[in-house]
């Protein structure tokens, strides 16, 4: 696999973050408000220790804060000191609250604009890169990895903040002896090597677990679809133990990692308790040396719970960083994807096209060692119809694909008026188009709308048209939801020469120049087909079509056959009427 340096993967995180930088900054600036909050914790049990049992003076900012009054009497002392303890842990609380509220807020924002950058991206990528992925890995890719990018961009600020914690504390320390701030700063060298081995050993175990449980999804994802198929061979059960194999991969390799993750924090755990044991231990002859006042060391020990807490964050943020950073290189990686089916910059508009279609020499293969088509020159002339037959695997629906440029060809040309089809605006040229499939997909919405889905906003009146021509109507007028009945995922509640119909209409209101019709009677009966075949006619008039059929005599009202042989030459029915002008070519 390819990697990205980390920085590499920073960086493009950052510049992804950019329109949130005034959001980011303020959460900043608002996490920075904990550290004078906690460094004021102890200083109520100071003031209780040295001043209201001890008899030292109170410290010179205290005199200066509180009013006269307060600090008369050992009694109101005591009470100043309570009330400060309360305040100091509203305080804290309060902030932690409200920091907690930025930044969901801000890291939820943040995930919801990279997905959908993800998922624009996605629909872009080319049918090559969808056949040959799967559905389920871009699944996982924009819904579990997109996330990172809050966790890396935000992450950010509690190693900020612990920092400041942390120098500010050892600041305070300092002031008071340092020798023991020296003590408290031998430690965090030491977790900064274990953390830097740490995080090198984990990160291809991060990779494997996320790859792994993948694929367990994708086993899911493509048993839920072909779920019929799977009921009719009985093959639940093969299916299971394929998802727990494939699940059972991705526990084990899970616990592996909890495993280390759990030896780390010992590690962590045993570095820190050395640490404050040789701060108890030299602080306590401090004391009796009289160096430092019982109270000071007091603060000193309550620093110290909290001054590993801010390197503990520093580790914990390195390990999710190390998670977060496999996940964003993997969801960049998905960006990285070129759509192999690009638009010109300069590509020019084209609102209907009217003239001929030309191809020129055409070959087309999906990958290199498999050519599909080679060497198809044709040429038709506006408004003719275009029967396509040959074996099935010949190649009819790959050379159908090249004119809406699914796939563009490996070599040669298509023109449309004149112009190559890599010239016109990608959208624009599908527009040209409306087609009508082999196997009709439908969406799990209501007929009305699964007919619209070419035209959305198209009027009530538009939808009963375009189905009355598809000879849908009557079958739709007797469903009890009428043009409202939901038609279930993929349309699976409809028959198939339902679904056909559907699509048909579809292809009606979408009103476009130029028809592609893949052999949509195969799967209905005679009588079906006649239904269909005539809304067909009634379509194809006045539009350029391509029609394919394995059966001839469903191709005998067109102005010219194409005949594929092995995907190889195209031969061409010598009945051309004078509107088609054919070349025949040569395979070799
Ligand atoms: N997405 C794809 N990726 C790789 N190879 C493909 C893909 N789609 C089709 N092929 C291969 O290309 C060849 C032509 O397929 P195509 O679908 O164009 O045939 P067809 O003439 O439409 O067949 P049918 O009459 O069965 O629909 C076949 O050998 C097929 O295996
Ligand atoms: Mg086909």
């Amino acid at each position: 696999m390819r990697r990205q340096s980390d920085l590499a993967v920073i960086r493009r995180v950052l510049d992804q973050a950019r329109p949130f930088w005034l959001q980011i900054a303020g959460l900043a600036l608002f996490d920075l408000l904990a550290t004078p909050l906690v460094l004021l914790v102890p200083l109520p049990l100071k003031i209780a220790v040295d001043n209201v049992i001890g008899s030292e003076p109170l410290p010179e900012f205290l005199r200066v804060l509180l009013p006269g009054g307060a600090t008369s009497s050992n009694i109101r002392l005591l009470i100043v000191a309570a009330s400060l303890q309360v305040l100091v842990v509203l305080l804290i609380h309060l902030q932690g609250l409200g920091s907690y509220l930025l930044s969901s807020y801000t890291g939820e924002g943040l995930t919801l604009a990279f997905r959908a950058r993800l998922f624009r991206h996605v629909q872009r990528l080319s049918l090559l890169y969808h056949d040959s992925k799967g559905t389920a890995d871009s699944i996982y890719r924009i819904q579990y990895d997109a996330p990172s990018i809050q966790w890396i961009t935000l992450g950010a600020i509690p190693v900020v903040t612990a920092s400041v914690k942390l120098f500010s504390m050892i600041y305070v320390i300092a002031r008071i002896d340092w020798q023991l701030a020296l003590v408290a700063l031998a430690v965090a060298p030491m977790l900064l090597v274990v953390t830097h081995t740490y995080k090198r050993r984990m990160r291809p175990h991060y990779l494997g677990v996320k790859e792994l449980e993948s694929h367990a999804l994708g086993v899911v994802q493509e048993v839920l679809t072909a779920v019929r198929v799977v009921k009719a061979f009985g093959r639940e059960d093969n299916e299971q133990e394929r998802f727990v194999l494939q699940s059972r991969k991705g526990m084990r390799a899970r616990v592996r990692l909890s495993f280390a993750e759990g030896f780390f924090g010992l590690i962590v755990n045993l570095t820190t308790a050395i640490g404050t044991a040789a701060v108890l231990f030299i602080g306590i002859r401090s004391v009796q040396r009289g160096i430092v006042t019982l109270g000071e060391l007091l603060v000193i020990i309550s620093y110290l719970a909290q001054l590993y807490e801010p390197l503990r964050t520093f580790s914990r943020q390195v390990a999710n960083m190390q998670s977060s950073l496999t996940s964003a290189h993997r969801a960049f990686e998905l960006l990285a994807e070129a759509p192999e089916v690009v638009e010109r910059r300069d590509a020019r508009p084209l609102t209907r096209a009217v003239d001929m279609i030309e191809f020129r020499n055409v070959s087309f293969a999906y990958d290199t060692k498999n050519p599909v088509l080679r060497g198809i020159s044709f040429r038709v002339e506006a408004g003719s119809w275009v029967g396509i037959a040959g074996k099935t695997g010949a190649g009819k629906t790959s050379l159908v694909s090249l004119l809406t440029r699914f796939y563009d060809p490996s070599s040669g040309q298509i023109l449309l008026d004149g112009e190559d089809l890599r010239d016109y605006r990608l959208a624009d040229l599908r527009n040209q188009f409306a087609i009508v499939l082999q196997e009709p997909v439908l969406f799990s919405t209501s007929i009305a709308e699964n007919i619209a889905y070419g035209r959305p906003g198209a009027s009530e009146e538009d939808v009963q048209r375009a189905a009355i021509s598809a000879n849908a109507h009557d079958f739709i007028a007797n469903l009890p939801d009428g043009y409202d009945t939901l038609v279930g995922e993929r349309g699976m509640r409809l028959s198939g020469g339902e679904r056909q119909r559907i699509a048909l209409a579809r292809a009606f209101l979408k009103d476009a120049p130029i028809l592609i019709l893949d052999e949509p009677t195969t799967s209905v009966d005679v009588e079906t087909e006649r239904v269909i075949l005539e809304a067909m006619e009634r379509l194809m008039h006045g539009r350029t079509t391509f029609m394919i059929a394995h059966r001839l005599s469903t191709l005998e009202n067109c102005d010219v056959l194409l005949l594929i042989e092995d995907g190889r030459s195209v031969v061409v029915s010598s009945d051309v009427s004078p509107a088609v002008i054919v070349e025949t070519a040569d395979a070799d």
